[in-house]
């Protein structure tokens, strides 16, 4: 792979919690992780992203780091990780760490010295204010703002626990820059960078109003910090910057990929898009043409630690997702997901750039929507009824019950006992699992060139070419469809019907 290899990579995130239990806590760990390298060896992925491991009080599942430059003992000990990135370089395997540069824990050295009046209060948005300063709404629903026991208000987007940082403060970019080189240094070959669009805020706190500029989503003054996080990357060889952007308008989404911002950013506009063959083709034609027009390489993307995993979603009637729907608990036919979902694996495998695997959907993992809410824990629950603990269960590796080996203990969410078909043992060597058309697909995917063309087969099918050679055909009309003339049928997501293509079924074909 060349040095820019974000462009083409499949890249998986790893949750750390969940992927694999070194120490039986119930908890997975970089222990775990090592341990387990040779499945994603086995999968053939180019490069894994860690979601936080850093020491965290976990009001946010690590989401709320309160030092950035160790490791968590839940997860062990910056050495382990250190050894961890050893390990996957031998390996072949790229390592891509999450920096949260919106907010910091209240636990953080800094918050705690601004609670006590230190200079650190200039690092943080305290207001002093009979009431509250605004009445935004925070990402997980809720107010934004805290009061203080000395009568201030601190501005939180997320949780209390999750004090919004002051990026108008030069202390604020250069710990951050400081942070990137430290973890460039070990080794880091790529940052997911957390809530990236959310750093800057308006400083008059206006409400927020429809048709007025929003007050702190996507403010221009966030640029900046990237471009000089660009220079610092390529102080460095083969570093890529990876944005967490949710935006809806496609022209300010990709001003962050512009050639001296960010390498590339999760495309959500596809995670969000129905199953359906007009939505999807304009969302790929979206995606394309703006990605080409700053040069930046497109991302295809299914699921991730905070969104329904998509089995679950292309089960329901309503196969959309975003956060102000919420459909959990909707009738879902799980039969009928994972054949959708088995077909998406071959669209974002084939379609150019970069495609994102999130743990445990090369399993075929549905969301677990039977978590008593005693157990849940994510702090998104309380304040807007959804919670994405269902997609952050632990993975099952073999056996026939839970915990399936992914800890000797409890695990700290719980599995379906229906996921006995779903461990990576059961399924290895099955020609017909989830697990070998990710294999299958990931080593066949070869594609160095970025010649992708739309082909004609009709009503209701995408189809497209790479190269001279590869076709992938997704069948999304309601009957089956002829395949277009080929030499071989290298991959199907489902079996074909005689010579015809059934519906919610994709091939690839050499041409
Ligand atoms: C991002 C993360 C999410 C987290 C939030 C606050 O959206 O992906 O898990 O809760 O930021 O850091």
């Amino acid at each position: 792979m060349t040095m820019q290899w974000w462009r083409d990579a499949v890249i998986y995130q790893v949750y750390p919690r969940s992927f694999a239990d070194g120490d039986g806590d119930g908890v997975g760990d970089i222990a775990g992780i090592r341990a387990r390298l040779g499945h994603l060896r086995d999968l053939g992925v180019d490069a894994i992203w860690m979601s936080p491991w850093y020491p965290s009080p976990m009001a946010d599942a690590g989401y709320d780091v309160s030092d950035f430059r160790d490791i968590d003992p839940v997860f062990g000990s910056l050495s382990e990780a250190e050894a961890l990135i050893a390990e996957a370089h031998e390996a072949g395997i790229r390592i891509i760490i999450d920096i949260v540069p919106n907010h910091i824990s209240s636990e953080h050295p800094w918050f705690k010295a601004a609670l006590a009046g230190g200079k650190e209060r200039d690092y943080f948005w305290f207001r002093k204010s009979q009431n509250m300063p605004t009445n935004w709404t925070g990402e997980f629903g809720g107010t934004t703002w805290t009061q203080t026991p000395d009568g201030d208000w601190y501005l939180h987007l997320f949780t209390p626990e999750q004090p919004d940082l002051n990026w108008e403060h030069p202390d604020v970019r250069a710990e951050f820059e400081s942070i990137l080189r430290f973890w460039f240094d070990r080794g880091a070959d790529g940052i997911r960078i957390d809530s990236a669009a959310l750093l800057f805020k308006d400083t008059t706190l206006p409400e927020v109003v429809d048709g007025e500029p929003h007050p702190f989503h996507d403010l221009d003054a966030v640029h900046d910090v990237y471009r000089s996080w660009r220079r610092i990357a390529e102080e460095y060889e083969g570093r890529a910057l990876i944005g967490e952007v949710w935006m809806p308008d496609v022209e300010r989404f990709t001003n962050y990929l512009r050639p001296d911002e960010l390498h590339a950013a999760f495309n959500f506009d596809f995670l969000g898009c129905a199953w359906d063959p007009y939505l999807m083709r304009s969302c790929i034609d979206r995606t394309l043409d703006a990605h080409a027009r700053v040069g930046a390489p497109p991302t295809w993307v299914l699921s991730n630690h905070d969104v329904t995993r998509h089995v679950t979603r292309y089960g329901r009637t309503d196969t959309t997702f975003s956060f102000e729907n919420n459909l959990d608990g909707t009738p879902v036919d799980l039969e009928l997901g994972t054949r959708r979902a088995r077909a998406a694996a071959l669209l974002t495998l084939s379609l150019p750039g970069s495609a994102y695997i999130y743990q445990g959907e090369e399993l075929g993992l549905w969301e677990n929507e039977n978590i008593d809410p005693d157990q849940m824990q994510d702090p998104m629950y309380a304040r807007r009824g959804h919670t994405r603990d269902g997609c952050r269960v632990p993975l099952p590796w073999s056996g026939d019950e839970p915990p399936f080996d992914f800890t000797t203990g409890v695990p700290w969410l719980p599995q379906p006992a229906e996921w006995k078909d779903r461990t990576v043992q059961a399924q290895t060597g099955d020609p017909n699992s989830m697990l070998e058309l990710y294999r299958s697909a990931i080593g066949l995917r070869t594609f160095t060139d970025t010649d992708f063309a739309w082909l004609d087969r009709g009503e209701g099918v995408l189809a497209w070419t790479r190269g001279t050679d590869f076709a992938c055909v997704l069948n999304l009309s309601d009957a089956p469809v002829p395949l277009p003339e080929h030499r071989d049928i290298l991959l199907a997501s489902s079996s074909l019907d005689g010579d015809l293509l059934p519906r919610d079924t994709a091939v690839w074909l050499r041409l």
